[in-house]
């Protein structure tokens, strides 16, 4: 486990790399390193899942498993009258993602680490995103999905991408039991991305 993207302490030496990549119509730079998620360019399912997901301009979104914070990131600048609040259990991960939102010019940032929701329990978003960590196991995604129904406001959308080989569709039933539903919003080169809806609040 401990040498896994997912390591709250990754064991292996840094060796930060710079990204250059083009998204929602934006250059950006992203800091990545060794032990955290897509180190050598941003994954197609995360690109997938930026160009596809609604975010309005007054958004309070939350990144759950932010990685070095290319979700959250553009996220928040969708966002300009509102905030993103990116959470990993990773420290390098949570490290870069500040870095990144900083080389990025973005203000309207915070980064938490810790477990799933825990470091925002009490708060509400309007939105929320994920790529989320399917080597985690099913236990762990099926929880990540209650917690993140319970940080959404009445109304509130959730954004996520599998891999179709990966269990994007067992996800998607798993997200249909919390949420009531989830609709394939897109669907490219192998990966899958929905989007549900809190339509109650409890
Ligand atoms: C598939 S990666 C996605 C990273 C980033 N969002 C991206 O798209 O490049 C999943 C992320 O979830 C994080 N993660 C795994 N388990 C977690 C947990 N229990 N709570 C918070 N983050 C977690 C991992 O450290 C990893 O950065």
């Amino acid at each position: 486990m401990s040498n896994h993207y997912f390591s709250p302490r990754p064991q292996v030496g840094s060796r930060p790399k710079q990204i250059r990549v083009r998204m929602r119509g934006r250059e950006w730079t992203f800091l990545s390193d060794r032990g955290v998620f897509a180190r050598s360019g941003v994954d197609g399912g995360t690109r997938l899942l930026v160009e596809t997901m609604r975010i309005a301009s007054a958004d309070h979104v939350l990144d759950i498993g932010c990685g070095y914070g290319p979700v959250g990131l553009v996220a928040a600048w969708l966002a300009p009258d509102g905030q993103a609040v990116l959470v990993d259990v990773n420290e390098r991960a949570v490290m870069l993602a500040a870095q990144n939102a900083r080389l990025n010019g973005l203000v309207n940032v915070e980064v938490l680490q810790g477990d799933g929701c825990g470091p925002v329990a009490g708060r509400f978003f309007d939105a929320a995103v994920t790529n989320p960590p399917i080597r985690a196991g099913k236990a762990t995604l099926r929880r990540l999905v209650r917690e993140i129904w319970q940080q959404l406001r009445p109304g509130g959308r959730f954004y996520f991408v599998a891999r179709t080989a990966q269990g994007a569709r067992t996800l998607a039933r798993d997200v249909t039991e919390v949420f009531g539903g989830a609709r394939e919003l897109e669907r490219e080169s192998g990966y899958r991305v929905y989007e549900a809806i809190k339509e109650r609040d409890s």
